[in-house]
């Protein structure tokens, strides 16, 4: 088994060039699918979420080639709907994104009910409203998800639809299959996320109509058809908030560059209020931090709010603050909190009490072995590890490979000693194997 090997103590210093969205990325490759030619597509992290969606296009039919490794053609010209790669569905969240690219290509979709990280209970209700609006209901039976347009013509129709629950992947889905449907669609109360509006731009420069990404209204005239083009990924948000916060915790300076300064407004300001210096230049932005960081409250929301994809991380910098901090994870329940166990068995004694969790820092952390419990709890353990006392192990570091680019090899050119090592399982595996 491969873990990360982390020897603590190092002040992150340097630069670091962050990679392509990840969750613009995994939103694409599925749309996709909707257009009738070959679209380039630029700035793709090389993460393995990625290439698992490239393999599920590819097994549906779709020519894809990597001219470099961020950059790839896709060719979905001569596509079918059957037979897609549904053992790499099952494994990642945003296989769901292929439900509105076939049903808008083909009217009609089969996928897997979708994979990913588990922190509690992840509904897909908001999906499954929108496409059956648009005239598809939708099935689940023996963990496939089965949908068709029930309209005369195969294709899916506009509709006025109202998302219960702000939703990044329903807002997202929703959009891909009305891109192509007959008429006019309205979707309230949508994710402003950046990655819904970089999936729009994407549509939009392949022949979409598509306006409003971005506010909690977005407005779809359908298209006949898509065409090819070539469109760059925006700069991945949680990736830069991860450096940004590496780069408080551990008292270091580090430019992080290729980043929309304007995407971590919030991690900034919460950044000034733990007291560190945050300094905006037009594509990057300088975290140095020299002074004792100081306490403050978080609370996760959708966007512009606090990312809760950012929670993990900013805890670990919270248990290195002076005074009593207080962090509410409203997007996510409980669940989410499971990097604060990991935590504890490096020396924090923090608190969690539903969806609340206080820690009175700053803990002095001692290495240990931890778990990546999901993909941004495992980067926060690997902050922890950075700032702790001694040698800390990661385990399961495949959930951090499905979102952050050479995630080792960008820390180490900011100095810090963390390698991949290989252990054997446990040490009753290896005894086997040798019987
Ligand atoms: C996306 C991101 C994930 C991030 C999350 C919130 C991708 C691939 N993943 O996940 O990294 O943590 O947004 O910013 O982009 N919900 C429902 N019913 C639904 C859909 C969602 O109740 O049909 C609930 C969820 O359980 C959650 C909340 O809505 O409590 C937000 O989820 P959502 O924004 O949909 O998250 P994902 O798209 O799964």
């Amino acid at each position: 088994m491969e873990k990360y090997e982390i020897k603590g103590g190092c002040h992150l210093r340097g630069e670091v060039e962050i990679s392509g969205a990840k969750n613009a990325a995994v939103a694409i490759i599925p749309a996709a699918l909707l257009v009738d030619g070959v679209c380039r597509i630029e700035n793709l992290p090389e993460i393995s979420d990625t290439e698992a969606l490239l393999h599920i296009l590819a097994s549906l039919g779709a020519k894809v080639k990597m001219i470099d490794p961020s950059t790839v053609e896709v060719d979905c010209r001569h596509v079918h709907w059957e037979n897609a790669d549904y053992d790499r569905m099952r494994k990642i969240r945003a296989s769901y994104y292929f439900i509105g690219s076939m049903l808008g290509r083909f009217g009609k979709a089969q996928t897997t009910m979708p994979g990913g990280c588990n922190f509690g209970v992840r509904p897909i209700d908001q999906h499954v409203k929108g496409m059956t609006a648009l005239g598809a209901p939708v099935d689940v039976r023996n963990g496939y998800i089965f949908s068709e347009a029930q309209t005369e013509d195969g294709r899916l129709h506009g509709a006025e639809i109202y998302l219960d629950k702000v939703s990044v992947g329903a807002t997202i889905n929703v959009i891909i299959a009305a891109c192509m449907a007959e008429g006019k669609t309205v979707i309230e109360n949508c994710a402003r996320e950046p990655h819904v509006v970089d999936l729009a731009n994407f549509l939009n420069s392949m022949g979409a109509d598509i306006r409003g990404a971005g506010t909690d209204t977005v407005k779809i005239n359908g298209v006949k058809s898509l065409h090819g083009g070539s469109y760059a990924i925006i700069p991945d948000q949680i990736e830069a908030a991860t450096y940004m916060i590496a780069a408080a915790a551990t008292q270091g300076e580090v430019l992080v560059k290729n980043v929309i300064p304007k995407h971590l407004d919030c991690i900034s300001a919460k950044l000034r209020e733990m007291s560190v210096t945050v300094e905006e230049y037009p594509d990057s932005v300088l975290v140095r931090a020299r002074e004792q960081l100081t306490k403050t409250n978080v609370k996760t929301q959708p966007y512009p709010g606090f990312p809760t994809d950012a929670q993990a991380p900013i805890s670990v910098a919270l248990s290195q603050s002076r005074g009593v901090s207080i962090i509410t994870e409203s997007v996510y329940d409980g669940n989410r909190y499971k990097h604060m166990n990991e935590l504890r068995k490096m020396g924090a004694t923090i608190t969690v009490n539903g969806s609340t969790a206080v820690l009175e820092g700053p803990y002095e952390l001692t290495g240990a072995t931890v778990q990546a419990c999901d993909l941004r709890a495992g980067a926060a353990m690997v902050i922890a590890g950075l700032c702790a006392k001694g040698t800390t192990y990661v385990e399961d570091i495949h959930y951090i490979e499905r979102g952050y680019q050479d995630f080792v090899g960008k820390l180490r050119a900011l100095g810090a000693d963390i390698a991949i090592v290989d252990f054997p399982d446990d040490v009753e595996e290896a005894e086997l194997s040798v019987v």
